[in-house]
């Protein structure tokens, strides 16, 4: 059995039965993909709960190639990059557009599977182009940005896991460039600014609200902020009229889960080693020997005080992988 533990950034003590390592894209097209077996980056998003029965397949392509255009620069990154070293290396470069995705731990690869987001901006804007090899058809896929289906930390890739084996993301940074501060505490940002004022700005908060999963281990945002209807909405104001919220259309918003557990008094809740962390109520952390079994029953904890005293069912934003492959967690009745 291989240890997963420094395969992921929650570190759990779990175990797979094999591990594979994937270097070039050449290797891609021999992997025999038995069942079960898990894509990994990595592992900043995933949660490995118990021992899994299967392979993990561990992308670690490596490379960046820039075009430069008339009005854009089209960079294309293999799945294996580092997320923040490649945001580090574009404003090095002054190709602006990602800056507000600064810190973001994960890979490339990792990127348009969650559709990662941050301080009003989402990666989709910018995705031209998914490489990917389709393990059902066995065959190269060039997948367009309305072909990955992207919407709030969704896209294809999440709803059909395994099918598609992500090789490279090609972006489509626009040079006429356009701050977006819309966001707290982006807004506090004044007079002219700068893609170095949002970058170094973001990775100030970050900092300060969200562990460093090298110093405790965790895997950010631990659930969705849940998506609500208006009327449901006007009834969760009567209880709570100061709940925070953003619009995402018409007649939904997007309701900040982390504000409504700190609400239900629920930052010191911890089960074992798994805990909520004390500066962003969102994230969960492993305090140093959390099983998986801590962390499920702690995650189960939070969903069903918030579905009895809200109605709203949340929803985990990361993956948990059991023996046998992603599994759900249900909100106990
Ligand atoms: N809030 C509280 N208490 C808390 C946590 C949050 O009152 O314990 C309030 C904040 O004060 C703020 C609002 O809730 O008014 C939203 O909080 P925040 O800006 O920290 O962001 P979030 O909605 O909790 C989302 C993303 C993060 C991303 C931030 C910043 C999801 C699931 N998470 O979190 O992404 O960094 O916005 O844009 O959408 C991740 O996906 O892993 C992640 C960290």
């Amino acid at each position: 059995m291989i240890d997963l533990a420094e395969r992921h950034t929650f570190k759990l003590p779990a175990k797979s039965r094999s591990l594979v390592e994937l270097n070039s894209s050449d290797a891609v097209e021999q992997l025999s993909f038995e069942e079960p077996y898990y894509l990994l980056g990595e592992g900043s998003n995933t949660l490995f709960v118990d021992d899994f029965q299967g392979t993990v397949i561990c992308n670690q392509l490596l490379g960046v190639c820039i075009e430069e255009r008339k009005t854009d620069y089209l960079v294309t990154a293999a799945a294996g990059e580092n997320w923040h070293n490649f945001v580090t290396d574009l404003r090095t470069r002054n190709i602006d557009g990602l800056e507000n995705l600064a810190l973001i731990p994960g890979s490339i690869g990792a990127a348009p599977v969650q559709n990662i987001g941050a301080y009003g901006v989402e990666v989709s804007t910018f995705i031209e182009q998914v490489t990917a090899w389709d393990i059902r058809a066995k065959r190269w896929v060039e997948m367009t940005r309305g072909d990955c289906e992207f919407a709030y930390r969704d896209s294809v890739f999440k709803q059909h896991p395994g099918r598609w084996l992500i090789t490279s993301v090609v972006f489509r940074l626009p040079k006429n460039w356009q701050p977006v501060t819309h966001y707290s505490p982006l807004n506090e940002l004044s007079g002219r600014v700068t893609a170095q004022n949002i970058f170094d700005k973001v990775i100030e908060v970050r900092q300060r609200k969200l562990p460093d999963p090298k110093v405790i281990p965790n895997a950010g945002s631990f659930f969705k902020n849940p998506i609500v209807a208006k009327d449901q909405l006007d009834e969760l104001l009567k209880k709570w009229p100061d709940m925070v919220y953003f619009p995402v259309a018409d007649n939904q918003v997007k309701v900040a889960a982390g504000w409504l557990i700190e609400q239900l008094g629920l930052k010191s809740e911890f089960v074992g080693e798994a805990a909520i962390n004390p500066y962003q109520a969102l994230v969960l952390i492993n305090r140093g020997q959390a099983s998986g079994h801590d962390v499920t029953q702690l995650a189960q904890k939070i969903m069903k005080q918030v579905a009895d005293v809200s109605g709203i069912i949340l929803e985990p934003e990361v993956r948990l992988v059991g023996q046998h492959g992603l599994i759900q967690l249900l909100v106990e009745k």
